[in-house]
């Protein structure tokens, strides 16, 4: 049995970074089905992900939150509103389900580094054949977030995501804050040696460069931060306009674990 946290909204930058990213595939799609695996003690992110897909990308589409647990899966059976939105017991396998788009947040975390490689590679072999996977991790309120871009062929992007306010408060330390939320599969990476250590490092570095940037605010001074990240080598993915929203992207090879 396993921790089942959650909250309302809690998941809104992950869905936010979907629609723009994942939007298209699910468009494109034959059967526009979407899993949200491990939904938690309430189906109220699952019910939020349907409602943002719905009314962002396209009207049809379907979603079906799954957990291991079954008491939760009873438990969020009024919240249901078949076909739309279901829920239903299932793991990794998602069911036997062939859905073009996966949501796993705050799942993985609970499990041992080793087991994620296997777990990632279930979930790949579930996927329709342009499906993705976006499985990652938040803060209780959401407000610093980090996730995993996964098609069937493997891991393609890390994104770091923050309220971007709350990183320019004194106390919070900066964007170094989101090394508490990495990925299972990056958080025990975060030593010297290791490209994620890197990234956060020359990220840090960047922030404290642009503290000029403060007085107009925390949103010019995260866009100098990044664009400066990108000056300086790091292959930065996407335009500004996704940088505005507290994101920073970069393609997988950039950040995956020295063993890799
Ligand atoms: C912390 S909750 C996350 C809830 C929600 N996704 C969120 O981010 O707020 C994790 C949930 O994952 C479920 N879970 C753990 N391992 C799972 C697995 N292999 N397959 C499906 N669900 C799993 C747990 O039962 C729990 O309800």
């Amino acid at each position: 049995m396993t921790r089942g946290t959650t909250t309302a909204n809690r998941l809104r930058r992950a869905d936010r970074w979907i629609v723009h990213r994942c939007g298209p595939a699910l468009s494109a799609a034959a059967d526009p089905l979407v899993v949200d695996l491990g939904f938690g003690a309430s189906p109220v992110t699952t019910v939020e992900l349907a409602d943002r897909l719905r009314a962002a990308v396209r009207p049809d589409v379907r979603v079906i939150g799954l957990d291991i647990d079954p008491l939760r899966v009873a438990e969020a059976q009024p919240a249901a509103a078949p076909p739309a939105l279901a829920f239903a017991s299932g793991g990794f396998e998602l069911a036997g389900l062939r859905p073009v788009l996966v949501r796993a947040f705050n799942v993985l975390r609970q499990y041992a580094e080793e087991e994620v490689t296997q777990a990632w590679a279930t979930i790949r072999a579930a996927l329709a054949p342009d499906g993705l996977a976006v499985e990652g991790t938040c803060d209780e309120l959401g407000r610093i977030a980090t996730w995993v871009l996964l098609d069937r062929s493997g891991p393609r992007s890390l994104t770091l995501a923050a309220r971007l306010a709350s990183l320019a408060e004194p106390d919070t330390g900066g964007p170094a804050v989101l090394a508490q939320r990495l990925p299972k599969a990056l958080i025990h990476r975060n030593v010297p040696g290791e490209r994620v250590h890197a990234l956060l490092q020359a990220l840090d570095r960047s922030w404290q460069a642009a503290a000029g940037y403060a007085p107009y605010g925390p949103r010019q001074r995260w866009l100098r931060t990044v664009a400066a990240l990108r000056d300086g080598g790091w292959p930065v993915l996407d335009r500004p306009a996704r940088w505005r929203q507290g994101e920073l992207t970069v393609p997988w090879p950039a950040v995956a674990p020295a063993t890799d």
